[in-house]
């Protein structure tokens, strides 16, 4: 069986071997193998994992009685058999539910008995199953929302092991909340994450959702350098609505001012080759096995 890149010995020593890892093209496992079972399930992540993924990216909410699990999006409705605003679910609710069997019905091509009652899971739930000899790219997704997210996720990294191992990337849309991560732990490595698109429609000019940075063609040293403060990589969509949004000028100026550039979420074949061949540093992608073929 493959194995996820894992990290030997522990402390300083771990965390300097993830961040020389760093260097290299690294696989991220979008929500799991999610091209191939139900995002976010165990099922999933055992793909990428088997897979010989190096990192399984997952996203991180606070459920109503304060227990962190890992969803995407801010309701149920997709992804389970039941509707309404996740934060209004306590954890033994959430699992009583249903995550799997809408991936069967929408991918009849690729449904799996297995896949049927899929749970939703716990962070600890992901760990206990991966330990910490695999490596983890969580983004605090609710950050907003759940302002006791990054002390709870924190809490529960430490306990394990897991930033002294060399195990966890933290990313997130939000600078406060990487911020908070850092000031927690000025250790983890941390991704900013972006996503370009039109100021308007019809508009050529990009904007960055939360402002974090210019649109890139207007982005600069500093832009960079000042990310480069907090992170020791910038996470950027590829394109909008089928447009490109970064091109090769933009990977490698991030790159000048010691910024890992990560790649999402790339899953067509021809959009992998282009960014390779542009160098950027790593993809998020739902076929894993896809990628590590063209890469390994
Ligand atoms: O975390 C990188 C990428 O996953 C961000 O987009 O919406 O899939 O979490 P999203
Ligand atoms: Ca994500």
């Amino acid at each position: 069986m493959a194995t996820l890149m894992t990290s030997t010995g522990a402390g300083a020593n771990s965390i300097e071997q993830q961040l020389e890892a760093l260097q290299d093209f690294q696989v991220i496992a979008h929500r799991g193998a999610s091209g191939h079972a139900p995002e976010h399930t165990l099922p999933a992540w055992q793909m990428a994992y088997d897979m010989g993924a190096d990192y399984l990216e997952l996203d991180i909410q606070m459920t109503a009685d304060g227990r962190l699990v890992v969803l995407h999006d801010e309701t149920v409705d997709r992804t389970t058999n039941a509707e309404g605003p996740l934060q209004d679910y306590t954890l033994a609710e959430l699992q009583s539910l249903d995550a799997g069997s809408w991936f069967n019905d929408a991918n009849p091509d690729r449904a799996q008995s297995a896949f049927e009652g899929a749970r939703v899971v716990t962070l600890d739930e992901v760990i206990d199953r991966f330990g910490t000899q695999t490596r983890y790219y969580i983004e605090t997704k609710s950050a907003e929302r759940d302002p006791t997210l990054e002390a709870e996720l924190m809490d529960t990294l430490s306990d394990r092991g897991l930033i002294e191992a060399g195990a966890v990337v933290i990313q997130s849309f939000s600078q406060d909340s990487l911020l908070k991560v850092k000031s927690i732990n000025p250790d983890v490595p941390l991704v900013q994450l972006v996503w370009y698109y039109p100021e308007s429609e019809d508009s050529d000019t990009l904007i960055e959702w939360t402002g974090v940075t210019p649109g890139p063609s207007a982005i600069t040293d500093a832009d960079f350098e000042a990310i480069r403060d907090y992170a020791v990589g910038i996470g950027t969509n590829l394109d909008y609505q089928g447009d490109a949004v970064i091109d090769e000028t933009f990977v490698k100026q991030a790159q000048a001012n010691d910024l890992r550039v990560h790649v999402y979420t790339i899953n067509d074949i021809p959009a992998m080759e282009q960014l390779l061949g542009w160098g950027v540093d790593g993809m998020f992608t739902d076929y894993p096995d896809r990628l590590i073929r063209l890469t390994r």
